[in-house]
C-alpha cells in the first residue's frame, strides 16, 4: 500500500533525513564574530570587499556589486538602463512575482510572454512576437534547472535594440556556452536570499561588463552618492562629493550577511557539481519511469545548477491528478513537493492592481492588468505537468536518487489504489 493510504513509507526520515540546508560550519561561525568585533556592522566593510573580489574573480569579466535582496536587483538594473514610464518589458509569464514586480516598481509595463513546455524558460518566438515600438528590454528567468536558449533571446535583443537583463536568482553559476549566467545580457541579476543555492539569508548580486552601467548601479543601491572618489567617514558616512548625483534609495546589504556570503561562495561549485550529477543520473532514472519526462536537457547547457528539480508529469497516463502524485511522491519520500510557481496572469502574490502608487492613469492600469494577458502553457504547467523539490536533496547521495525513481515507480504499480 501506498504510504499516502497508511503503506509503509519507502524512506524513514527520522532514521535516514534528507540533506538539510543552508549549510555552514565554524569558519562562518568565526567570520559572524569577527564583524561584530569589528563594529563595521554596516556596508562597504571588509567582508563585503572579500565577497566582491570573489565575484568579481569568478564572473569575469563582469563586475560585481551586493544589494539588499533579488527584488531590488532587478528593480535598479531596470533603472540603470533608464527604464521607467511608457516602456515595455518582455517578462516570462512562469517566475516568482518580482521580475514583474520590478517592472511596475519603475512604472513601467510587464509584458508577460508565455514558455516552452520542456524548459519552462521565456519561449524566444512568442517573445519576439510580443515585441512592439515600446519595448525597451527583455527579461530572462533561467527558472529551476533550465537556462533560457539565450543565442535566440540576445540574436533577438540585437536586432530589435533591446536590453537583456538576466534574473539568474535560479542559477549562480550555470554556463550557457561557457559563459555564466548573468554574464551574458546587458546585466545579471541573483537572488541570495536563503532557500537559494548562493545565500546569506536575504541579499542579491549585480553583474554588468559595462563600466558607465557598473557605476550607475553602485550609485544607486547607495541612496544616489557617487562611488568614485568616495570618502567614508567613520561610521559609513560619506562626504567630500560633488555633481551628477541621481536619485536613489538605500538597497545596500550589511557586513554581517556579507561575512555569511563568502563562505557560501566558497562551496558553491562543489556543491553544484554534486547537485548536477545527482539531477543527470535522476534524469535517467526518471525516464524508465511512467508518465514522467524529465526537462530537456540541451547541450548549450555547458553547466547545469539546479534551484529546484523539475519534471513534467502526465496525469492522463496513470489516471492520478497531478497534485495527488505530488502528495503520494510526498508521502513516500519525506519532502515536499511542489508545483511550479503560479502563472503571472492570476497569482496570488502578483496583484499590481491593488497598490495605489500604481495607479497613474486609468490607462496604465489597463496597461499593467496582468489578466490581459494569455499564458496557456504555463497554466498547462502549473495546473497539470509541473512537479518539482527543493535543490538540497540533490546534496544526497545516488542510492537516493534511485529511491526517488522507486517511489515514482511504488505510485505507478499502486495506481488502483486511487480508484476508490
Ligand atoms: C526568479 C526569481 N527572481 C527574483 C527573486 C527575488 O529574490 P528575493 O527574494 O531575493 O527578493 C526570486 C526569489 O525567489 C526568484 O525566484
Amino acid at each position: 500500500m501506498l504510504a499516502i493510504h497508511g503503506g509503509k513509507p519507502l524512506r524513514n526520515v527520522a532514521a535516514e533525513p534528507w540533506p538539510s540546508w543552508p549549510v555552514w560550519n565554524d569558519v562562518d561561525r568565526s567570520r559572524l564574530v569577527q564583524v561584530l568585533d569589528s563594529g563595521i556592522w554596516s556596508y562597504s566593510g571588509p567582508a563585503e570587499q572579500a565577497c566582491l573580489q570573489w565575484l568579481d574573480n569568478y564572473f569575469a569579466p563582469c563586475r560585481s556589486l551586493l544589494v539588499a535582496n533579488g527584488t531590488v536587483s532587478l528593480q535598479l538594473a531596470l533603472e540603470a538602463l533608464d527604464i521607467g514610464y511608457g516602456d515595455e518589458v518582455i517578462v516570462p509569464g512562469l517566475t516568482w512575482q518580482a521580475t514583474a514586480a520590478a517592472v511596475v516598481d519603475v512604472n513601467a509595463i510587464p509584458i508577460l510572454v508565455d514558455v516552452k513546455s520542456d524548459t519552462w524558460c521565456l519561449d524566444p518566438e512568442l517573445c519576439e512576437a510580443a515585441i512592439t515600438e515600446k519595448t525597451k528590454a527583455i527579461i530572462v528567468v533561467h527558472l529551476y534547472g533550465c537556462t533560457t536558449d539565450m543565442d535566440a533571446i540576445m540574436d533577438i535583443a540585437k536586432r530589435h535594440h533591446l536590453y537583456v537583463i538576466e534574473d539568474a536568482a535560479h542559477k549562480h553559476g550555470g554556463q550557457w556556452r561557457n559563459q555564466k549566467a548573468g554574464t551574458i545580457g546587458d546585466i545579471g541579476s541573483f537572488s541570495l536570499q536563503l532557500s537559494k543555492v548562493l545565500t546569506c539569508g536575504e541579499g542579491g548580486i549585480l553583474l554588468t561588463k559595462e563600466d558607465r552601467l557598473w557605476e550607475r548601479l553602485e550609485s544607486l543601491r547607495n541612496c544616489g552618492r557617487r562611488s568614485r572618489n568616495a570618502i567614508f567617514d567613520a561610521t559609513g558616512g560619506q562626504y567630500g562629493q560633488e555633481g551628477n548625483f541621481i536619485q536613489s534609495g538605500n538597497y545596500r546589504l550589511s557586513d554581517f550577511q556579507s561575512a555569511v556570503l563568502l563562505g557560501q561562495c566558497e562551496r558553491l561549485d562543489m556543491q553544484n557539481e554534486i547537485r548536477a550529477q545527482n539531477a543527470a543520473y535522476l534524469d535517467e532514472l526518471l525516464r524508465t519511469c511512467p508518465a514522467i519526462t524529465p526537462m530537456r536537457t540541451d547541450i548549450r547547457e555547458t553547466k547545469k545548477v539546479y534551484f529546484n528539480y523539475s519534471f513534467n508529469y502526465n496525469p492522463d497516463e496513470l489516471g492520478i491528478p497531478t497534485d495527488t502524485f505530488r502528495k503520494a511522491l510526498s508521502a513516500e519520500l519525506g519532502f515536499k513537493v511542489e508545483p511550479s510557481n503560479q502563472p503571472l496572469n492570476d497569482c496570488s502574490l502578483y496583484r499590481p492592481l491593488t497598490k495605489r502608487r500604481y495607479a497613474i492613469s486609468k490607462e496604465y492600469l489597463a496597461q499593467i492588468d496582468p489578466a490581459r494577458f494569455s499564458l496557456p502553457v504555463c497554466h498547462d504547467i502549473f495546473k497539470r505537468t509541473s512537479v518539482m523539490f527543493h535543490h538540497k536533496i540533490l546534496l544526497a547521495g545516488p542510492a537516493d536518487m534511485e529511491i526517488i525513481s522507486e517511489a515514482c515507480k511504488k505510485i505507478a504499480a499502486h495506481k488502483d489504489e486511487f480508484r476508490h
